[in-house]
């Protein structure tokens, strides 16, 4: 039997932290019923002490959402930990998300302090978050730059104080796929509790390997991927929701499932822009405007005479409706016949020719050919069949 991915989503969280994406309260409720029915496993709702607003949310968040898990986020603070657990009182499933720097850039830079008293400070932020609620999760931020073995030393006493899942964030992005794989591995090598807890990856895509780093950590072990719709997040974003259930789906040698419900990818990547008035790049993977649309004449030929040719994704499975013939000066007779026919005109060989060569001047000069165009294109020519 397959192997359970959870997957936790923060688009709420480190997606929301990007300039502009702010949502309210009642937008964010929106947005959280919306992955509880993508079915994700696990939503962070907020970050309660950044301020009321995001406090309020995880309140919201924590009464309308009931069937994943809601986790709020915050720093090895007391404060922190407070504010959760307070804003968490409602959730059915709540986890507090704690956390410290473990590389020594983040220890010397950021905290100027030593590993061992901020290893200290995460033992004890865990301990204190335990006081509230039994499912923990510790985060060690920077984990991507940390040294490994103060990396399997802090995991170690973080999951001994309680933590029921570990995070290890690739906070700016740096790692290399094989490199991120390797962390993980050596970590299920030398960490001696490591089979009581769940090992997460959070990825950023400073460098574009987001996805991979975190199909790698898969790969090594890990059995939580934390994942925002559209890869929105800090800076280059997040590993991609969509990206990674459909990389699990598509390649079922791998064996791993995810609770998520493919055909919901669509509606909720649409929802998410939208609210977010973040528009997704057209060339995005699984969810932009042109991951099933075909433009050049010999792609669209192969598409035409079996979908297979171009695509390994039916576009009815992410519930992104049919695949798209782009009618553009380097498309072919083809689609330009496929795209008539679809309007209601039927032509013969000979008068379709006259009618491609019309067709490429209208090309060159309108760079995208819609429907109407090829209503009156359609239109110049004296034999017209309705359908
Ligand atoms: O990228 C990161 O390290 C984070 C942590 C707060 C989990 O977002
Ligand atoms: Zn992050």
């Amino acid at each position: 039997m397959s192997e359970k991915i959870q997957i936790f989503d923060t688009t709420l969280r480190d997606g929301e932290q990007v300039p502009g994406c702010q949502l309210n309260t009642t937008e964010k409720v929106e947005v959280a019923k919306g992955l509880e029915k993508l079915g994700v496993d696990v939503i962070e709702a907020g970050f309660p002490v950044s301020s009321p607003g995001d406090f309020n949310s995880v309140v919201e968040i924590s009464r309308a959402v009931t069937d994943p898990v809601i986790c709020a986020l915050t720093r090895a603070k007391v404060m922190d930990i407070n504010l959760a657990a307070q804003a968490l009182k409602f959730a059915k499933r709540p986890r507090i998300h704690t956390g410290i720097g473990a590389s020594d850039i983040h220890i010397q830079h950021k905290f100027k302090s030593s590993r061992e008293k901020v290893l200290e400070q995460g033992v004890s932020a865990v301990k204190y978050a335990k006081k509230f609620v039994e499912d923990v999760e510790f985060y060690c931020e920077d984990a991507g730059r940390a040294n490994l073995q103060y990396l399997a030393q802090m995991v170690e006493a973080a999951i001994a104080a309680g933590a029921t899942v570990v995070n290890i964030p690739d906070t700016t992005g740096y790692n290399l796929p094989d490199v991120f794989g390797q962390k993980i591995k050596f970590l299920f090598e030398n960490v001696s509790n490591i089979h009581k807890a769940i090992i997460s990856v959070h990825c950023h895509n400073d460098l574009g390997l987001a996805t991979a780093n975190t199909v790698s950590g898969i790969q090594n072990g890990a059995r939580q991927v934390e994942v925002t719709m559209n890869g929105i997040g800090e800076r280059a974003g997040n590993t991609s929701l969509e990206e990674i259930v459909m990389i699990l789906k598509s390649h079922p040698h791998l064996d791993f499932e995810t609770n998520v419900n493919p055909k919901m990818i669509t509606p909720m990547s649409n929802m998410v822009s939208r609210l977010m008035n973040m528009p997704v790049q057209p060339n995005k993977a699984i969810v932009g405007a042109n991951a099933f649309a075909h433009s050049s004449g010999i792609h669209q030929d192969g598409f035409l005479k079996n979908k297979e040719n171009y695509e390994i994704i039916d576009p009815e499975d992410v519930g992104a409706g049919d695949s798209n013939i782009v009618l553009t000066a380097r498309s072919g007779r083809h689609a330009l016949k496929h795209r008539l026919e679809k309007l209601g005109y039927i032509f013969e060989k000979d008068e379709l020719e006259v009618l491609y060569v019309e067709f490429l001047n209208m090309a060159d000069q309108n760079k995208q050919i819609d429907d109407e165009h090829l209503h009156i294109l359609a239109k110049t020519e004296t034999k017209i069949i309705n359908k």
